[in-house]
């Protein structure tokens, strides 16, 4: 997972766009093992999770201003996994300084041709990014959530969109 997953950043600061964002990544050291990047790792297809970032990061980077950034982050945490019961896995989070999603969206973003964007062209897209993101992460036992960071000091003014992708640890 790990080395997808810093290809994916590199690529996606490879490619050569006018919006001039950059992505950066970060991984938390594994507190598990004390082996950094090595200790992530899941089991899976790697290039369909690699595709799941892939979108996240492409979504991030069209609701960012020119000149900002997309932060990818890695972590260890536990969620509820496919048994019901609290596993260890791996987060890998998105964040984004745009400006958030709508409450009345959180669950519908992730609906089948669910797309709300300033500026649609006709038959630009299809809104089945994030529906595809989370079968996919579906079928490899994991979860895929959205929700919008609060600047600080501030009584609900958002920062910006984080998605996070847990994955079941192996
Ligand atoms: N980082 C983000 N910030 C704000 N809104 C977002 C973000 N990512 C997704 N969304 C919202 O969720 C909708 C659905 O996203 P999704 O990736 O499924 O479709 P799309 O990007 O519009 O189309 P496609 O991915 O098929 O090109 C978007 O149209 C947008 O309204
Ligand atoms: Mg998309």
């Amino acid at each position: 997972m790990v080395p997808s997953q810093s290809a994916v950043v590199s690529v996606a600061n490879e490619v050569k766009r006018d919006d001039h964002v950059s992505v950066s990544l970060e991984i938390a050291p594994s507190a598990t093992t004390g082996r950094g990047a090595d200790g992530y790792i899941t089991t899976g297809h790697d290039s369909r999770l690699g595709q799941v970032i892939n979108n996240l990061i492409d979504n991030a980077r069209s609701f960012s201003n020119d000149g900002s950034e997309v932060r990818v982050n890695l972590r260890r945490a536990k969620n509820t996994g496919r048994t019901g019961h609290v596993e260890d896995g791996i987060e890998i989070i998105v964040d984004d300084d745009g400006p958030g999603i709508p409450a009345h969206a959180f669950e519908r973003i992730f609906e089948r041709f669910y797309t709300d964007r300033p500026e649609q062209g006709f038959g630009q897209n299809s809104g089945l990014g994030l529906s595809i993101s989370r079968q996919i992460i579906e079928a490899h036992g994991g979860k895929i959530w959205a929700l919008n960071r609060i600047a600080h000091g501030t009584e609900g003014q958002i920062a910006g969109a984080r998605f996070v992708v847990w994955l079941p640890s192996s």
